[in-house]
């Protein structure tokens, strides 16, 4: 795994632990038990709340130890109607709306926020971290993207040479790419490019105009677009169309035990070929000559 790679799915895993510590502090949060009733309770409850300085009205009369008995057989006075004391009958009124426990309390307006906060934060985090791995998974599974495995050398020398003399490509769905026959010494301009191993190359399918799949012509011995009429021989060298270059092709490498192996993470772009290494057309064309 490259530098690159490693650094992408260490960002991803970071991401994703911060989601996880974002969850896990939203959830510690909302199961925090408080013995303050008061926290549970809204700014317009605890401004309402005159309990404490009202609380003397609310105790039993206290009778003074020093009056003798015979004192209190007097009739009592009687008491005033309750219109005439109204703050007496607003304390009751707030004590039944104060004693409330923190669980029929429920979530208040800022543990409401705070934990809708942390959970957008940690579904943020998380979905990052999850496209970062999402991007970097096709390299580390070895798809598209990575070094693929086309086979055995021979098995594709076999493959691409027909018994009549003529080539046909071998595609490789993985690699996106055809696998042709390409002679180094007749292409000079790929020299060095590390696009020539076991006297094949391998040709990204994709157009170089707008990215178009290009298919194989047989009869013209070709690659011929579809789209607007871009048209290539049969190693992929520019003839014809609005394309800006030869198709662009994979470093490709043969192991030790014959292995034909195309590294689609490699991709190079050559200009439009002035001398043709191969030639094109040799037969009649299966897209019109100008598209
Ligand atoms: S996409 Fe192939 S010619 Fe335009």
């Amino acid at each position: 795994m490259s530098t690159i790679q490693i650094l992408i799915v260490s960002i991803g895993a970071v991401c994703l632990l911060a989601a996880f510590a974002a969850f896990a502090i939203a959830y510690r949060r909302g199961g925090e038990k408080t013995t303050d009733w008061r926290a549970a309770l809204s700014k317009e409850t605890l401004a309402a709340d005159v309990s404490e300085t009202t609380a003397p009205l609310l105790a039993p009369p206290t009778q003074p130890e020093s009056e003798p008995i015979e004192e209190q057989a007097e009739p009592l006075e009687e008491a005033p109607p309750e219109a005439e004391h109204p703050a007496a009958v607003s304390v009751a009124e707030v004590q039944r709306v104060v004693e409330v426990s923190p669980e029929e309390a429920g979530v208040t307006r800022r543990q409401f926020f705070n934990r809708a906060l942390l959970s957008t934060w940690g579904g943020y985090l998380g979905l990052m971290g999850l496209s970062m791995l999402a991007f970097a998974w096709p390299k580390i599974s070895g798809g598209f993207g990575s070094k693929v495995d086309a086979g055995a050398v021979e098995d594709i020398r076999a493959q691409v040479f027909l018994p009549d003399g003529s080539v046909q490509p071998l595609f490789i769905p993985d690699a996106r790419a055809y696998i042709m026959p390409f002679d180094e010494a007749a292409g000079p301009q790929f020299e060095g490019k590390g696009v020539v191993a076991g006297g094949l190359t391998a040709l990204w399918q994709k157009c170089v105009h707008l990215g178009c799949r290009v298919p194989w012509c047989s009869s013209s011995q070709g690659f011929e677009c579809p789209c607007h009429g871009s048209k290539y021989n049969a190693v992929g060298e520019y003839q014809a169309g609005p394309a800006p270059r030869n198709l662009d092709r994979f470093v490709v490498e043969v192991t030790e035990d014959g292995r034909f192996i195309i590294d689609t993470g490699s991709v190079i772009q050559t200009a439009r070929a002035t001398v043709k290494t191969v030639p094109y057309p040799q037969g009649p064309n299966c897209v019109a000559i100008g598209g």
